[in-house]
């Protein structure tokens, strides 16, 4: 139940090229499975400052990571806020920062955090347990066209309209409290071969959960921040598990390892050619076939690396 295979661990800590002097940034704590690599590798001059907004992540892994070395310090606080926490503690510059965005095993096996529409739980999906926006809320308070563009745009699911109307239909009877009725629900709402293809409760319940989590605003600004911080030669390593964070992540690379346009309004002396980031790997680094055997997670993973110049 408190498992959880870390994707892409080699590939994402190589990425980082770490020094065991250095100062890294682990924006994803999760069962520590990268932050303990990362860690081992560090001597007592090195730091590495973990985030989750999980208080279970936090819990657990503090007891992991003891036991390694004591240069680690937790921050129960939401990534998006990755700069402004660090700059709090008078950390201006950083030499490696990774993401490993998502949801962790352990928080889907849950069956008490709703993530999952294998289990039958409380609609919930909120990471943090203390926020106060959670699956329910969404689910029998959105209006239809709210709830069918949000299906539509964060899960990507082409029955996006009639799962609305079927949700906003169930619920003039009684509110839709636990995933098994949503996922009741959704099997109404689509025809039988997309019944065959896929699970038809997949794309509803990511769309659910990055709208309940903040998730992609949350991405941008945490990016933003994250390369900021870094130090020259310093690393961002990303794996991202679908197309809307992957897109997210691509883009923001892309900006950062372009030239500044040319902006005729501009005065000559002002435009500058040099280039503050490279892409270190232009396709993305995704699982081996070893790796695919044994973690069905690591089938959506890509993993993305930018350095500064
Ligand atoms: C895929 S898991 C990380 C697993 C970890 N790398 C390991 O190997 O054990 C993602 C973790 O990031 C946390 N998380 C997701 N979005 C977050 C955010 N915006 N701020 C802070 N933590 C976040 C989740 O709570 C979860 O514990």
């Amino acid at each position: 139940m408190d498992e959880h295979i870390s994707v892409l661990l080699t590939e994402s800590i190589d990425g980082l090229n770490i020094k065991e002097d250095g100062i890294y940034v682990d924006a994803t704590l999760g069962r520590a499975g990268h932050s303990s690599h990362i860690l081992s590798k560090l001597s007592g001059k090195g730091k590495l400052y973990c985030f989750d907004k999980d208080n279970d992540a936090m819990e657990v892994s503090r007891n992991r990571l003891s036991a390694i070395s004591p240069q680690f310090e937790l921050i129960h606080a939401d990534f998006k806020n990755l700069k402004e926490e660090l700059v709090k503690r008078g950390v201006s510059s950083v030499d490696g920062i990774l993401f490993d965005l998502g949801v962790s095993s352990p928080q889907l096996d849950n069956g008490e955090r709703g993530f999952s529409y294998n289990y039958d739980a409380r609609l919930d999906m909120r990471m943090n347990q203390e926020d106060k926006l959670d699956a329910y809320t969404i689910v029998n308070t959105y209006s239809e066209t709210d709830l069918r563009q949000l299906i539509f745009n964060y899960g990507e699911e082409r029955y996006a309209s009639s799962i609305a109307r079927n949700i906003v239909e169930a619920r003039k009877e009684k509110p839709i409290v636990t995933t098994f009725e949503l996922v009741d629900i959704i099997k109404k709402s689509v025809p039988a071969k997309y019944l065959r293809e896929t699970h038809p409760a997949k794309r509803t319940f990511q769309a659910i959960r990055i709208e309940v989590n903040d998730e992609l605003n949350g991405l941008k600004k945490a990016l933003k921040g994250a390369m900021e911080l870094l130090a020259p030669k310093g690393r961002l390593v990303v794996i991202t598990f679908h197309s809307l964070e992957d897109r997210i992540v691509k883009e923001a690379f892309k900006e950062a390892s372009e030239p500044e346009k040319w902006n005729r309004y501009m005065p000559v002396t002002s435009v500058t050619s040099s280039v503050e980031f490279a892409i270190v790997n232009k396709k993305p680094i995704v699982a081996s076939e070893e790796e695919l055997s044994i973690n069905r997670r690591s089938h959506s993973a890509k993993l993305r690396i930018l350095e500064k110049n």
